[in-house]
């Protein structure tokens, strides 16, 4: 297999070639080219081409799928920036907050749509059983997201509840994109489904990763402003953590979340969570998603190198500061 590096920018030569909708239409383009063209890790397309090689394929027979699979994954980014007014992405602003609402909304209808398209490409004896997996995705990831927004304004949410709204608003797209690049490759539907399995806690340990770096992340680095969770009052990791501990720091949080001023309330939330140790709070939980993960890509029947391989890409990630 080759470097991980080397399938990053295999992707990102794939996506500079996807076709749009001509001249006439930029008012639906522009944000598209946007938002494609802002860097981003480019994590789950890797994951694809990856699977599909490990497996026994040529990674390009995957390419269809990887590109789909990375514009469902913006398409979805363009309408969460909406819905948690996040003005900034990759480090400059987001699509609503460049070229509005109504575009970030539009486009992303029509990023869903390319993505359909592109997933339909796939070699008909696989197709079925990938729009399957992409449509069963693609319903959880919205799931995850009504959930993500249901929480905000619920005080009962338990560590629980949130693994469920995680395991679907991010977990289910990096087991999908792992699941249907295997497929793609030829694997046995055990093996494809171990994958899935192995993405799922990866993408489990990522996105409490992400909570922790919302908080504590360099914004340069990480691409977003910090603290936007605790203004949205978003039911992270990190909140749950420590709201469920005993002590003194659960009722000093549920204080701390009634301040009205947006940056007094980041600070002493902020302060909380450092007092609590909430840091190391959220890296056993991602050593435990990830040794779940381990254990998944353990049990398939890749060879001892294709599985270093997966092992050194989800430990990237979650080490990640951006
Ligand atoms: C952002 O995903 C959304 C989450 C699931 C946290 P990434 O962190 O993979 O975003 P990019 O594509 O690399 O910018
Ligand atoms: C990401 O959740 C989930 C999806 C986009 C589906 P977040 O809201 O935490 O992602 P960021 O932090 O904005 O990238
Ligand atoms: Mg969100
Ligand atoms: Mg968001
Ligand atoms: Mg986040």
């Amino acid at each position: 297999m080759k470097a991980i590096s080397e399938y990053t920018s295999d992707v990102e030569t794939l996506l500079r070639d996807i076709e749009l909708p001509g001249e006439k239409f930029a008012g639906l383009t522009d944000p598209i080219r946007y938002a494609l063209s802002a860097g981003g890790k480019r994590l789950r397309p890797v994951m694809t081409l990856m699977a599909a090689e490990a497996f026994g394929g040529d990674a390009m027979r995957a390419a269809d799928a990887a590109v789909g699979l990375e514009i469902f994954h913006n398409f979805t980014l363009l309408h969460d920036d909406v819905m948690d007014k996040s003005e900034v992405r990759r480090g400059r602003p987001s699509v609503h907050a460049r070229f509005g609402v109504n575009s970030a909304i539009l486009s992303g209808d029509t990023m869903l749509t390319l993505a359909s398209i592109y997933i339909n490409k796939v070699e008909d004896l696989q197709l079925r059983r990938v729009n399957d997996i992409f449509n069963n995705m693609a319903l959880d990831v919205y799931k995850g997201q009504q959930l993500d927004m249901d929480f905000e304004t619920r005080d009962d949410v338990t560590l629980a509840d949130y693994i469920e709204m995680i395991s679907l608003k991010t977990g289910a797209l990096l087991g999908a994109a792992l699941q249907i690049g295997a497929v793609i490759g030829g694997a046995s539907d055990k093996d494809a489904g171990k994958m899935y399995e192995f993405g799922m806690n990866v993408g489990l340990a990522f996105q409490i990763q992400d909570d922790w770096l919302d908080t504590f992340g360099d914004s340069i680095t990480f691409g977003k402003p910090i603290g936007g969770d605790i203004a949205n009052n978003k039911k992270t990791y990190l909140r749950l953590a420590v709201g469920e501990s005993s002590g003194a720091d659960a009722g000093a949080l549920k204080m701390a979340m009634t301040i009205p001023d947006r940056e007094m309330k980041i600070k002493t939330v902020t302060r909380i969570y450092e007092k609590a140790g909430v840091g190391d709070m959220c890296r056993k939980a991602v050593d435990a998603y990830m040794s779940k993960a381990l254990g998944a890509l353990r049990s398939t029947s890749l060879d001892d190198d294709r599985k270093d391989t997966f092992r050194r890409l989800a430990e990237k990630l979650v080490g990640r500061k951006k």
